[in-house]
């Protein structure tokens, strides 16, 4: 037997076992947030029945999912005589309940709970090169994608456009400065701008209808909606984007947009003199390697799930996929008459991009 060959056999089998692992409780995770039984539980210890109760759940599914979720290491459990409760950690809250706590990541589950909804599909797709529209992946995905860089966006995107050269004192002039969220989503960073620089008048994009809904009841839910505008508009279209703008922004849509080069040329002519294009995209290697780092192996499998297929459903389409790296920033952006610069800026998952007319 050729123990070499068997040993990365069973390393490889031990790996997909422990994905497995990792995909049903994420699974799991998912059905806790969309039934609110972390909700439930974040009220105090419950037994079965009680979560049942609370959460309007059958009790045979309430207890099994409570075991799942207790044997998984999610919850603690609380035994006096017979009766056995279970408790959400203090601890946990964050990563489970706190929408914009650095913590929370649970959003991820959304994500994979979408995809797995339109997996089916997606092998039909990859033979024929057509594609899975960004809507079909449902709401669930949308949340997911809304709720996964909410943290991001609350807490570190306005610092990085304060310090981007020349925009921070632009964003707190008195004179309303003007700014775009294009591909904005759910409009999380619509409402953070509009938090960040409240003299700023904002106008969002995106070019999916349920999308802009969710972005409108969130600006007013926070309060913000008599400064924001949400257009439904593909913004690669020209003149689809108002303007003239001081900022406008691209949040990690960059690679997923199937007319990247048009859209830029789009901003580029609602730019107002002095103006700045800031995209915040995947912070990649600047050129392909295997095996790859984490992050990297996350955004292929982002690609090859979700971005890929919702970029080719528009055709023709650039095809760029989620792993869209520095050197192809930089060739979109001269692609549309703009200069690039990429700023020590972002974190471990994105990289900042400043954008203009006058740039490189
Ligand atoms: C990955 S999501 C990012 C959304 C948001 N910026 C965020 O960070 O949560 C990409 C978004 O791009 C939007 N989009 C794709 N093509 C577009 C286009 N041509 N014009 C406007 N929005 C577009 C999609 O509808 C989707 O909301």
């Amino acid at each position: 037997m050729d123990t070499g060959t068997h040993t990365a056999a069973d390393a490889l089998a031990d790996r997909l076992l422990t994905d497995t692992l990792g995909a049903l409780e994420l699974f799991s995770v998912f059905l806790g947030r969309e039934l609110g039984l972390y909700e439930a539980l974040a009220a105090g210890p419950c037994t079965p029945d009680g979560l049942a109760r609370t959460a309007g759940i059958a009790p045979r599914y309430a207890r099994e999912w409570l075991e799942q979720q207790a044997a998984a290491g999610l919850l603690e459990t609380i035994t006096s005589k017979d009766l056995r409760r279970y408790a959400l950690p203090a601890a946990y809250r964050p990563v489970l309940l706190e929408p914009e706590s650095p913590a929370h990541v649970a959003p991820l589950a959304d994500l994979i709970a979408g995809i797995a909804g339109v997996l089916p599909r997606l092998p039909d797709a990859y033979r024929s090169g057509a594609g899975v529209p960004y809507r079909d992946y449902g709401p669930i995905f949308r949340r997911g994608q809304g709720g996964i860089n909410r943290p991001m966006i609350a807490h570190e995107l306005p610092g990085w456009l304060a310090a981007v050269p020349g925009l921070g004192a632009r964003l707190t002039a008195p004179a309303s400065p003007r700014i775009a969220d294009v591909a904005c989503g759910e409009g999380w960073s619509t409402v953070a701008l509009a938090r960040a620089f409240p003299g700023a008048l904002l106008d969002a994009y995106d070019i999916d209808p349920d999308s802009v809904g969710v972005a409108r009841s969130n600006a007013a839910a926070a309060g913000v909606a008599s400064r924001v505008e949400c257009h439904l508009a593909d913004a690669a279209e020209k003149g689809a984007l108002g303007g003239p703008y001081d900022l406008i922004l691209i949040v990690e849509a960059l690679h997923d947009l199937a007319r990247p080069v048009p859209l830029l040329e789009a901003a580029r002519d609602a730019l107002g003199p002095g103006g700045v294009i800031v995209v915040v995209d995947e912070r990649v290697a600047d050129r392909f390697r295997a095996p790859a780092g984490e992050v990297e192996r996350l955004m292929y499998g982002w690609s090859v799930t979700h971005c890929l297929p919702a970029a080719l459903a528009e055709q023709p389409s650039a095809g760029l996929g989620t792993v869209l790296r520095a050197p192809a920033v930089v060739a979109l952006a001269e692609a549309a008459g703009l200069g690039a610069e990429v700023l020590p800026l972002g974190n471990d998952f994105f990289r900042v991009y400043a954008l203009s007319a006058s740039a490189g």
